[in-house]
């Protein structure tokens, strides 16, 4: 095959990303869908996403803004980073400005997002304050019944501006106006930001735990995508590959893509192009994902995962302090700080696993 008639790439193995199709995820999509269609208030207006690191929170945040876009809605969304709110608005005014008349608002400068617990209606000099300029903008939105959806993705719940917009967003909804709030973050951060005292409304939001998925909706995926993109892939090359995934979703957008680029001469991908799109699939995520991830850690890090090597499911932290030699408080310590980095994941049952797929071969491997 030629050049020309080489078929694009459809995976897409970085972040940040829709992909193609989503594997698993019905509820969550289901959810969302359903809010923005909806014309009253649906609770998943209000909803954090956390997750280990490659789960697919962006993803799902993107995919929200997409939803309610596509009902009319106007969808903003920023990472938490200083300055955030400014972006907010700027980029809210851009968006409305085919809907209403922002021409009062729409050239302020400067950020005036003051302390948590500061008078929203304080004018700074000529300024309204964030919050008031927001507020008139949502408010004539709301009237033309468009609603606002404000996205934050990589919470910090140190920066104020983060209290800030789930304050204002507290006080838009008591107004009774058109508004939506998706955060993400890391497990450690999110919960964070629930304890806070100033955002306690967001307790109540609904929230998506995200984590890897079966392997047969990594298998549904891999063979949508690939099918939709113009080739076909063998039954056992489809198995074998999903499995490979872990059902982890930066996974099935790496194994699908290496696999891809191996079969790129013939549209008919094979099980010996998923045996070479796996093995470079796994040796690239060992690189990217598991070996920054293990090595940034401290050496009683480590020595904790490494105990959790001797189980062969989930480990119970008295077990764990036990092999340390360390009372159950130090190795809670370690289990946090384990947890805020997304290595890995605490069930329901307190069962601690690692969060990343291959993580144990991986560790164990280091010797
Ligand atoms: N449900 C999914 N199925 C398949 N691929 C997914 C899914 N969710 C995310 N991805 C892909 O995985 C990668 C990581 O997703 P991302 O949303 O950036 O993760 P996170 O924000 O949790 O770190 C991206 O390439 C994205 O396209
Ligand atoms: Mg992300």
């Amino acid at each position: 095959m030629d050049e020309r008639n080489r078929r694009e790439n459809p995976f897409i193995p970085s972040f940040g990303e829709l992909p193609y199709s989503l594997a698993g995820r019905r509820d969550e999509t289901h959810h969302i869908s359903r809010a923005f269609e909806a014309s009253g208030r649906d609770p998943y207006l209000f909803t954090l996403l956390t997750g280990a690191r490659g789960t697919g929170k962006t993803a799902l945040l993107s995919y929200a803004a997409q939803e309610a876009e596509a009902n009319g809605w106007i969808a903003v969304s920023t990472f938490a980073v200083p300055g955030m709110l400014e972006m907010l608005y700027e980029s809210a005014c851009d968006k409305a400005a085919h809907i209403v008349d922002i021409s009062e608002g729409a050239h302020l400068t400067g950020i005036t997002a003051g302390p948590v617990g500061a008078s929203w209606e304080h004018p700074v000099g000529e300024q309204a304050s964030w919050h008031t300029r927001m507020s008139r903008l949502v408010s004539k939105l709301s009237e033309r019944g468009t609603g606002v959806l404000f996205t934050l993705d990589e919470v910090d719940p140190e920066l104020d501006e983060v209290i800030m917009l789930v304050s204002s967003c507290q006080i838009f909804v008591r107004e009774g106006l058109r508004v939506a709030l998706y955060i993400a973050g890391l497990p450690r951060a999110t919960s964070q930001l629930i304890s806070h005292q100033s955002v306690s409304f967001l307790r109540r939001a609904m929230r998506f735990r995200l984590g890897s998925v079966a392997d047969y909706d990594a298998e549904l995926a891999l063979e949508k995508t690939i099918l939709a993109a113009g080739k076909t892939i063998d039954a056992d090359a489809l198995a074998y590959a999903a499995k490979a995934t872990g059902g982890y979703p930066f996974m099935i957008q790496l194994v699908g893509y290496r696999i891809w680029e191996w079969g790129e001469e013939h549209d008919g991908l094979t099980a010996d192009d998923a045996r070479r799109g796996v093995a470079t699939a796994q040796r690239e995520f060992d690189d990217r994902i598991l070996a920054p991830s293990f090595y940034d850690l401290s050496n009683m890090d480590r020595a904790f995962l490494r105990a959790m090597l001797e189980d062969d499911g989930p480990s119970t932290l008295s077990d764990i302090a036990q092999r340390l030699g360390r009372g159950n408080s130090y190795a809670a310590q370690y289990k946090r700080r384990l947890l805020d980095q997304g290595v890995i994941e605490e069930g329901y049952d307190k069962g601690l696993s690692f969060a990343l797929p291959g993580m144990r071969e991986f560790i164990s491997a280091q010797g």
